[in-house]
């Protein structure tokens, strides 16, 4: 099995950024740690992060020829990327959508996700473990 884990903008600064809301892990820990409970699960796990909406487009375009499913923090695009919502729903492979914070308790803009109707489940909350909790879900 192999699984894209999709990084969208802002998580390539996990760590410094805000650790009060986001947790002091930086995103090359947390991809160490989802490669190697994807592996103890038996699945291939590949990282990548980009700033930029139409990478994220590409990247999850891409899956659809190599991947079983993704793992997606959309960051702040989640909020207004009409754009990656018709590539999820394009796609045909299962897309379990990721936060580390609980957006239901911050601003009022994050308690609503454009993408959250196409994707397949979605974690919120638990920090850098909501990653892996939607990682487990994704391989059962
Ligand atoms: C986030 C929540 C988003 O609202 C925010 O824009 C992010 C991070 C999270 O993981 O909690 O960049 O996706």
């Amino acid at each position: 099995m192999k699984i894209l884990v999709l990084h969208g903008p802002n998580l390539n600064l996990l760590g410094t950024r805000e650790p009060d809301v986001y947790g002091s892990m930086t995103l090359d820990e947390i991809n160490a740690r989802l490669v190697e409970e994807g592996h103890e699960l038996g699945a291939e796990v590949t990282c990548l992060q980009s700033n930029h909406e139409g990478a994220l487009v590409d990247a999850l375009q891409d899956a659809r020829t190599w991947a079983d499913g993704v793992i997606f923090n959309p960051g702040g695009y989640s909020h207004t990327s009409v754009a990656l919502r018709d590539t999820i729903a394009a796609i045909g492979i299962p897309v379990v959508e990721v936060h580390l914070s609980n957006v239901y308790a911050r601003e009022e803009f994050r308690h609503m996700s454009l993408l959250s109707a196409v994707c397949k489940g979605k974690i919120v909350g638990f920090g850098w473990k909501s990653y892996m909790l939607g990682l487990m879900a994704l391989i059962e």
